[in-house]
């Protein structure tokens, strides 16, 4: 699914959270969206799942305007946002958690199937089926709430710090379960992050967002290569 956004503008009160913000999403793709703390990347991500109402601008999907519609309307069409800090039910088992994100969908023999789709993504998952949530590790936690999220069959999928204080090698089974979605179903994924590199490495263009602004952006070969680029955006 491809995602465009015109022109967006986000206020908090009287705070400007994003100003005049242009992104191209292309279908298919993998896109992430880097930049520090309070850069306003949650609030991007929050302002196409439609969480975040206060705004200007327009936000299309495939030709489709979503920008009068709800939260629940867009996850009909396929834009589901995977939140930042994972906010599973922790009294659930992990399987009743994977299972909610399919609530919307009625065929059974579809959600069963993808439910071994997203335990061969995560087979710690499926060991760890009955467990309840609250006792699974943070990578586990985080590889659930993705899972929950595949559960609601999205076309347009959105991570918001998926990596967020993991170890090296929770962060890389997270990261290649994220390309190996994008590559066996063609999900297109908008990924937020503010670790730049694990970010740059899987992912085809990037947008470095900075105090509510668009700084820079480009494909991530040209981003990752160029030094000023690297100095100036990302810390490197
Ligand atoms: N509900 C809110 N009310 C008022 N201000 C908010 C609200 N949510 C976010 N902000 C402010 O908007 C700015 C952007 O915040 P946002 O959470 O989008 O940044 P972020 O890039 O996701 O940061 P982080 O990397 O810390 O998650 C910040 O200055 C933040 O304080
Ligand atoms: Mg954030």
């Amino acid at each position: 699914m491809q995602l465009k956004v015109s022109d967006l503008s986000v206020f908090y009160g009287s705070a400007v959270a994003l100003s005049n913000v242009n992104m191209d999403v292309h279908e298919g793709k993998i896109t992430c969206v880097i930049g520090p703390n309070g850069a306003g990347k949650t609030t991007l991500l929050n302002t196409v799942a439609g969480v975040v109402k206060q705004r200007e601008g327009r936000i299309v999907v495939s030709e489709i305007d979503v920008t009068p519609m709800s939260i629940s309307e867009r996850v009909k069409l396929g834009i589901v946002l995977c939140p930042e800090r994972r906010r599973l039910f922790p009294g659930l088992s992990v399987e009743e958690n994977v299972i909610l994100g399919a609530y919307l969908r009625k065929n059974k023999d579809e959600i069963k199937k993808d439910l071994e789709y997203v335990y061969t993504l995560f087979p710690v998952l499926k060991e760890r089926r009955k467990q309840q949530a609250g006792t699974l590790s943070g990578g586990e936690q985080q590889m659930a709430a993705i899972a929950r999220s595949i559960m609601s069959r999205p076309n347009l999928l959105m991570l918001d710090e998926p990596s967020l204080g993991l170890s090296p090698l929770m962060r890389e089974r997270i990261f290649n379960a994220i390309v190996e979605l994008n590559r066996s179903r063609g999900t297109t994924i908008l990924l937020v992050e503010q670790d730049a590199s694990d970010a740059l490495a899987v992912s085809e263009y990037a947008y470095v967002l900075e105090g509510g602004h668009i700084a820079v952006h480009g494909e991530t070969e040209y981003i990752s290569r160029n030094p000023e680029v690297r100095r100036a955006y990302l810390g490197l």
